[in-house]
Formats: C-alpha cells, sequence, structure tokens
C-alpha cells in the first residue's frame, strides 16, 4: 500500500504536520510519497491507495497554490479514492472561526466523487508564521494512525 501527500506551506508549519504523517505512516509499514505542491509532476492514480491533501487556511480557505493544484487536479481519475485533508490556521481574531482551508479541500475532493475516510485535521499555528501550537504535532501522529486504522 502506497499513499500520496501533497501540502503548500509558506512557512513551514504545513509542511511539519505532512512530514509527520508521512513518517507515521512509514513507521507502521505505510510508504509514501511526500510532495510540495510546487513540485508535482504527473501523478498516476493507479500508483496509490490513498491520498492526503494539506494547505494553510488564508483568507477562509485554500492557499493560492493548492488552489491552483486542484483545479488541475484530474478528479475523473481520482473517483472513488480514499483520502484526508488537513490545514494549519491561526484562527486568532477571526470572525468566522468556521472557516478551514481543510474543509475547502474535502468539498473539493468529494465534487470529484474521491471518497473521505476521516474527519479533517485542523492544527493551530501561533502567528501567521508559527510555530506550531504545542501539542500539535502529537495531535498530526494521532491523526496518522486514524487513518491507518481505517485503511486496514
Ligand atoms: C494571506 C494569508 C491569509 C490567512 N488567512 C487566514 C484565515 O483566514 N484563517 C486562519 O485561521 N489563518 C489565516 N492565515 C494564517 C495561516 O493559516 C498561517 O500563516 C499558516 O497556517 C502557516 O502555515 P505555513 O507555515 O505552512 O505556511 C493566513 C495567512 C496568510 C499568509
Amino acid at each position: 500500500m502506497k499513499g500520496l501527500i501533497i501540502y503548500h506551506s509558506s512557512y513551514g508549519n504545513t509542511k511539519k504536520i505532512a512530514e509527520t504523517i508521512a513518517e507515521s505512516l512509514g513507521e507502521s509499514g505505510i510508504t509514501t510519497d511526500l510532495f510540495n505542491v510546487k513540485n508535482v509532476k504527473k501523478l498516476n492514480p493507479e500508483d496509490y491507495s490513498f491520498v492526503v491533501i494539506g494547505s494553510p487556511t488564508w483568507c477562509g480557505t485554500i492557499s493560492f497554490p493548492m488552489m491552483f493544484f486542484l483545479w488541475r487536479f484530474e478528479g475523473k481519475k481520482w473517483k472513488g479514492k480514499p483520502f484526508a485533508a488537513f490545514d494549519t490556521e491561526n484562527p486568532e481574531g477571526l470572525a468566522n472561526k468556521e472557516w478551514s482551508g481543510a474543509e475547502k479541500i474535502a468539498k473539493k475532493l468529494k465534487e470529484k466523487e474521491m471518497n473521505q475516510i476521516l474527519p479533517v485535521l485542523k492544527s493551530v499555528v501561533i502567528g501567521i508564521k508559527g510555530p506550531l501550537q504545542e501539542g500539535e504535532i502529537e495531535r498530526a501522529r494521532k491523526y496518522a494512525e486514524e487513518l491507518i486504522a481505517k485503511l486496514r
């Protein structure tokens, strides 16, 4: 079983969550291809049993680089593929704290008839640049464990 993890990250926080998920999956014997969204080349759905996509929340939605990627993502080929989505966010001072990049990723992938197997993971950062709030790496590890349980 091999997974595909794609993330965007301006300041490294979303990258850290993506790496933590990849590492935890790896420790359980599940290999992954981990890509920064800016380096993704041609993807073959047949190479992957599941997909994990993560983005910082920008203005209550997916960051621009991840949004561009998802526009190009050929949904029909990935139909039925299990997926999970995550974001990092700094909800301090926002009028609507419910807005989330991860929820928007999940919505877009479900529109492509992909199969969401877990609720989204939302990781909190301090300020715009981070670091991640204490405990978020541990929460990401637990999320990976839940993912493994769903996949087996
Ligand atoms: C242009 C911009 C818009 C942002 N809008 C939001 C927002 O609407 N809600 C929120 O919780 N955080 C917002 N943030 C904070 C980001 O979520 C935070 O910078 C991000 O989680 C850091 O992740 P990274 O280190 O992977 O880039 C925004 C940040 C930027 C740069």
